[in-house]
């Protein structure tokens, strides 16, 4: 027997956590929530290394004598002393209460003093402790929650990275695929697992090495320069047996903010002024079949986001990571000013699922497009996945199809798409 939707309210038995190690082996925070009257969960959280100035603080230790300095025990030490002395006995009557509290406990304005690490581990454990007691799968509890009809969302899967992400090889962060030619999550893997392949065997051959992978298990050659990254990735996909363009798509996450300084920005080995950068961006566009741009420009020039969406074709998304953090203030700027058409969703940008479900609400409300988003530094833990179905997101950004923080993903996406259950 379902128990009844409405209403209900939870009751906060414990909060405990634990420090973890993620992708990158980074240690991050892992919070159990066990509620009065049957439900429990655990969660992890992710983290990133291209970070938005303006996205939440994560807590960090800073003992050098630890991880170098990027332990999470204080974070752990919050959940398990002063959230869990302030939360359990307490019932909460939805999501939005719970994550309420959770700022109203933390103070500050950006979660520094609790860590968004401890405070999105909490908000998430409890989201998923709810959906277990109410029988639901999470991304019908998170569909609910957020009054959206739950679909699946599109991969944009990682074949090429440098920035960041790949020890700087090249200056763009990443190239990614899609495919509008495949209608399945399935299919979707499929034709990305060939063209990975071509792009391994490619890069083998020119550059003589395999498996140089980023932290998000793409490739990561020594290419020459960006556009070389994005002529071998057109390639890869020809030599796979596919038609760029019309079957499989590029996405770039060009993440500007990562190779700017007060003197412009330093792409591939030449400085170059926004006007340049804007230049680059739209002939790229215009010679390869990129269908979004991500983070085109450094994340405080909104007049240059303007111009940029004005110079860009009208196919192609430009899309706000570092430039929104998922950050509800962020994006109605974005909004009015035109500055964007398309939000990265990442929770831990913001720290609470309800933060993040405002910024979702006011991009769907501005007809946008979303693309929910992982980090580079992940674990196993698969709430994206439901995270992405249950909000509706147009596409879901998990990485490579290899490295099982990434696969934990799209496995789960597999299995809702078998059980066709959306
Ligand atoms: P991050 O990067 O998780 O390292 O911040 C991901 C991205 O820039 O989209
Ligand atoms: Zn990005």
């Amino acid at each position: 027997m379902k128990r009844s939707w409405g209403g209900a309210m939870s009751k906060i038995e414990s909060l405990s956590a634990l420090e973890i190690l993620d992708s990158r082996g980074r240690p991050t925070v892992l919070a159990y929530c066990r509620l009065a009257d049957g439900g429990a969960a655990s969660a992890s959280v992710p983290s990133g290394a291209s970070t938005g100035a303006a996205e939440a603080l994560e807590l960090r230790d800073g003992d050098k004598a630890r991880y170098g300095g990027l332990g999470c025990l204080q974070a752990v030490a919050n959940i398990n002393g002063e959230i869990n002395r302030a939360l359990a006995g307490r019932q909460f009557e939805s999501q939005a209460a719970l994550d309420q509290r959770l700022l109203d406990l933390d103070g500050s304005p950006n979660k520094a003093r609790l860590g968004a690490n401890a405070i999105l581990a909490v908000s998430l454990a409890f989201c998923r402790a709810q959906a277990a007691q109410r029988q639901s799968p999470l991304y019908s509890h998170l569909a609910r929650l957020a009054k959206e009809t739950p679909r699946l969302p599109r991969p944009m899967i990682n074949l090429f990275s440098g920035g960041a992400h790949g020890g700087g090889q090249v200056t763009i962060q990443d190239t990614q695929l899609v495919v509008p030619a495949a209608d399945t999550i399935q299919r979707t893997l499929e034709v990305l697992s060939d063209i990975f392949r071509a792009a391994a065997d490619l890069t083998a051959e020119r550059y003589d090495m395999r498996l140089l992978r980023a932290d998000e298990g793409g490739l990561a050659p020594p290419f020459e320069s960006s556009e070389a990254m994005l002529s071998a990735a057109v390639e890869a996909i020809e030599r796979a047996g596919y038609q760029p363009g019309t079957e499989v798509a590029l996405t770039l996450d060009v993440a500007a903010s990562q190779f700017y300084s007060s003197a412009g920005y330093q792409l591939d080995g030449a400085l170059r002024t926004r006007e340049a950068m804007i230049d680059t961006l739209e002939r790229w566009c215009a010679d390869y079949p990129i269908i979004s741009i991500e983070d085109g420009l450094q994340e405080a020039d909104w007049e240059g986001w303007v111009q940029l969406r004005r110079r860009l074709p009208g196919r192609v998304m430009i899309l706000g990571d570092d430039l929104l953090c998922t950050n509800a203030d962020r994006i109605q700027r974005a909004i009015d000013l035109k500055a964007a058409d398309s939000l990265l969703l990442k929770v831990n940008q913001m720290g609470t699922l309800t933060e993040a479900l405002a910024a979702l609400k006011l991009a769907r409300r501005a007809d946008w497009r979303v693309v929910v988003s992982a980090r580079s530094g992940e674990t196993e833990d698969d709430w994206l996945a439901d995270l992405a179905a249950g909000w509706a997101g147009d596409y879901i950004k998990v990485g490579s199809i290899t490295q099982s923080e990434r696969l934990a993903k799209y496995n789960r996406l597999l299995a809702l798409e078998a059980q066709g259950g959306l």
